[in-house]
């Protein structure tokens, strides 16, 4: 009997020296660096560094990845056209996928070893014009370009908002960049490997990559979450829902499990930490905070035994909605940081190991039949 691998779970498809994860201990080190560090000490323009060349930059080479981005932050005035004509409530990450559709036909780079490096880090500068204007049009604002800063986190909020963005805000976002940055490869990210195996060009494999990301039960989830968290209403009100929605409902409880971790993903520990700053200064946050914790206890209880835990969609919604992002655009937030750990997985395939990826399926379908025109069915 053939075993079909469902799912593909547990199939290994490439080498990576990009993340580890430990998901019995909650570990996530990217090029051997713990998350905790690099949120704590790091920065997302490091990371970018870090995550394309292997090594951290040193400061010649990280004012280089600011000037970069700094100067690519510009996209075709058709890429500005498509999202500002879209009706208000398309959806975030269709209006990325038209978006990267139109750079794939506008730039449409080769893939070139001498190239790929820029080609991503102009990919990523475009990335932050793209998403903070998905945001602004939805909103019926005015299109806006980020602008040049000493900071990737500071130029996209700064984009997004017509307001003064603080230190603690930067932070924030800039930390929330670094934990959605990379997971080895789930869907995602397989999605991409899979159109980059063609060769096909870097932002198609976004497209792709983005695609398969929208789902819920991949980067949807910190939307879903989020609802769970609004539909419940106030701390009281969690046990009650819990007992009806879960427990006798048997619905999943979203922002919770994991195909990796069977432990509380460390990115959620962060994020949850990041919640609580925020929520000093902002009730309703406090709010969702509290209602939060009070699910993830009962949602240990129930399913801790079992593997299932927080994982990092469960608190990022929180922080996303502390920085002043609605629901809507949680998922396009997730794929703004992971971006750069799509490109820099399509780059290690492409260069380093590439097969183009072509799977079998087993036939169980009818043996040969006779073909009957329409008018003798
Ligand atoms: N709530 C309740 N039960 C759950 C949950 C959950 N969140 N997750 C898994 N289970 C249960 C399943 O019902 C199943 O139970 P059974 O064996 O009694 O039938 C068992 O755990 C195994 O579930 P699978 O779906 O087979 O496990 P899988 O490895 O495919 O799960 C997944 C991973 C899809 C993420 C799942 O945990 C889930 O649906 N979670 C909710 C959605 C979510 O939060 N997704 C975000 C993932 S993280 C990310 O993409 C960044």
């Amino acid at each position: 009997m053939v075993e079909i691998s469902r799912g593909l779970e547990d199939v290994l498809i490439k080498t990576t020296s990009l993340t580890f994860i430990d998901g019995h201990h909650g570990v996530l080190r990217y090029r051997g660096y713990d998350i905790n560090d690099l949120v704590e000490h790091s920065s997302y323009e490091e990371l970018i560094y870090l995550m394309l060349y292997g090594e951290l930059p040193n400061r010649k080479q990280l004012n280089e990845v600011k000037a970069k981005l700094n100067e690519n932050y510009e996209v075709p005035e058709q890429v500005i056209n498509a999202i500002y004509s879209l009706p208000r409530n398309c959806d975030a990450i269709g209006i990325m996928e038209s978006a990267f559709g139109i750079m794939a036909s506008v730039y449409n780079p080769k893939w070139d070893k001498e190239k790929d490096r820029d080609n991503a880090i102009q990919i990523i500068a475009k990335t932050a014009t793209v998403v903070a204007n998905v945001f602004r049009a939805k909103e019926g604002l005015k299109p806006k370009m980020p602008s040049p800063s000493q900071s990737y986190a500071k130029s996209f909020l700064e984009a997004s908002f017509d307001r003064k963005v603080g230190e603690k805000e930067i932070k924030a976002m800039d930390a929330a960049l670094i934990l959605y940055t990379d997971h080895e490869v789930p869907a995602s990210t397989t999605a991409g490997l899979v159109a980059s195996s063609t060769f096909s060009d870097m932002y198609s494999c976004i497209v792709a990559a983005l695609a398969a990301l929208k789902g819920p039960l991949h980067g949807g989830a910190a939307e879903e979450a989020f609802k769970q968290f609004v539909e419940i209403g106030s701390p009281d009100k969690v046990d009650e829902w819990f007992k009806i929605n879960i427990v006798e409902g048997r619905k999943r409880l979203m922002g919770f499990g994991h195909r990796v971790y069977k432990t509380y993903d460390p990115r959620a520990k962060i994020f949850k930490k990041l919640a609580q700053q925020l929520s000093q200064e902002n009730p309703e946050i406090k709010k969702y905070l509290e209602i939060a914790e009070r699910l993830e206890k009962l949602g240990i209880e129930t399913f801790g035994s079992k593997g299932i835990y927080p994982n990092t969609d469960f608190y990022s919604g929180i922080v996303f909605n502390g920085l002043g992002f609605p629901i809507y655009m949680y998922t396009a937030l997730f794929a703004l940081s992971r971006t750069l750990g799509w490109l820099a997985h399509f780059i290690e395939y492409v260069e380093e190991q590439h097969r183009l990826i072509r799977p079998r399926a087993l036939y169980v379908g009818p043996e040969y039949k006779h073909y009957v025109p329409v008018d003798k069915r």
